[in-house]
């Protein structure tokens, strides 16, 4: 992390947010802050990333209880300095893609204004994402700011002179669409409203606003520097009334992404979806008519997944048993991936991160957790259940408990039937 140490020594934060240009980013944040706290009583507000504390140190001053985490120790000096002591607030060095200090559902607003700058891969971007989100009650809202591509490009590719333009395209920074490739030493990490969108997709959250918060500004940054107050006012003024327009926020140089996450996770009434498989069951004895009827049910009744179903040992193999979701591989050796596990172990696995379980294989890139469950007869594993979600952590214990349920009506079914593994 010493390039961001070193740039952060050198670069003066405070003085952006303070000249009238960098206003306009840091007002609109602030709206948007006070949208999110209106009403709540005597809120808890956690920042990921608090900089030099232009955000964090200001709401502790207006009373709210705040939790400040920094990662470099230069800022961290300088948001401490401007505390007097009378303050409700708790300062911390520390990572965003590690909140491990916080416990679950602690905070009403989470604020992530810096750390998207300087992650330069999706998964650490999700890491992050999980862990403001993890912290944050249900209910709670999450506000994560972004440094847009495009904006980018226009401004230090091509008006900034001729020089940036050669860097960039002798050293491969651009994609042949225009994307930057940023890494640390560019510092700065771009992104378009796709990849936004992209990221909050695997998470149980509801997207309330993208905002563009300096919309023009950054394009015209000496007009409005010179502007005069009333000028300035107005500027404010147009600024707000457009600054939620949805044609305009990919040419915003940051943005701001205001989720909110959901109360309920998605739950399962598994006592009913008991009794309809016990009903479907009665209707086919039959092990494969089952399982093609309960990968229709459990398609149907859960929330956020996007497959189910079933594979079948078959000579000494998992092969593509019913299921309904896109179509997926076929065989999987016994100890591969999450359902060759399951059977090799002859255990549940619960995988909240698919991409961090080794070997794991991806039918469908939109899956972010599993659970297999191991179906027997006669003690012997003779079947998986699989069920995917394109949501981090979507299945939990009471999953688990719920669908052993209909893994024992499966096992009745097998016990009772010929089928030869
Ligand atoms: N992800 C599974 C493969 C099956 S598909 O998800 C349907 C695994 O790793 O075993």
């Amino acid at each position: 992390m010493s390039y961001l140490d070193d740039f952060y020594s050198q670069y003066d934060e405070d003085a952006r947010l303070i000249s009238r240009h960098g206003q306009v980013e840091y007002l609109t944040t602030r709206k948007y802050i006070k949208e999110c706290l209106a009403g709540l009583f005597d809120p808890s507000i956690l920042e990921v990333g608090a900089g030099t504390g232009r955000y964090s140190v200001t709401l502790a001053k207006e009373g709210y209880s705040v939790t400040a985490i920094e990662l470099v120790e230069h800022n961290l000096e300088l948001l401490r300095a401007k505390l007097d002591g009378t303050e409700r607030i708790k300062t911390m060095q520390g990572n965003a893609l590690d909140l491990s200090v916080l416990s679950n559902d602690s905070f009403d607003l989470t604020l992530v204004l810096g750390p998207m700058y300087h992650l330069y891969t999706k998964e650490d971007k999700l890491r992050a994402l999980s862990e403001a989100i993890r912290v944050t009650k249900p209910g709670g809202h999450i506000l994560v700011a972004y440094c847009m591509n495009e904006p980018t490009i226009i401004q230090y590719v091509f008006k900034a002179g001729s020089k940036n333009l050669e860097h960039v395209l002798d050293d491969g920074l651009l994609t042949p669409d225009w994307h930057c490739i940023s890494e640390p030493k560019e510092v700065f990490e771009l992104a378009r409203t796709e990849d936004i969108a992209d990221l909050d997709a695997a998470f149980a959250v509801e997207r309330l606003k993208l905002v563009a918060t300096d919309g023009a500004t950054n394009y015209m940054k000496d007009c409005v520097d010179e502007m005069d107050d009333k000028t300035f006012a107005k500027w404010l003024e147009f600024h707000f009334a457009t600054c939620e327009r949805k044609d305009l926020i990919g040419a915003s140089h940051h943005t701001l992404d205001i989720l909110k996450k959901r109360v309920d996770r998605p739950g399962t009434n598994y006592p009913l979806l008991l009794e309809q498989a016990k009903a479907l069951a009665e209707a086919s004895q039959d092990p494969i008519s089952l399982m093609a009827n309960l990968s229709a049910l459990l398609f149907q009744e859960l929330k956020e997944i996007n497959w189910a179903g079933f594979y079948l040992v078959k000579n000494g193999a998992l092969l593509l048993g019913p299921f309904q979701g896109k179509v997926a591989c076929v065989k999987i050796e016994k100890g591969k991936g999450v359902c060759g596990t399951a059977w090799a172990k002859d255990e549940v696995q619960l995988v909240s991160d698919v991409h961090a379980f080794p070997g794991h294989i991806a039918c469908d890139s939109a899956s972010r957790s599993e659970i297999v469950l191991p179906i027997h007869r006669a003690n012997e594993v003779v079947a998986v259940l699989d069920i995917d979600s394109p949501l981090l952590a979507r299945f939990d214990e009471r999953d688990q408990v719920g669908l052993l349920g209909l893994v024992e009506l499966l096992e009745k079914s097998f016990a009772n039937d010929r089928f030869e593994g």
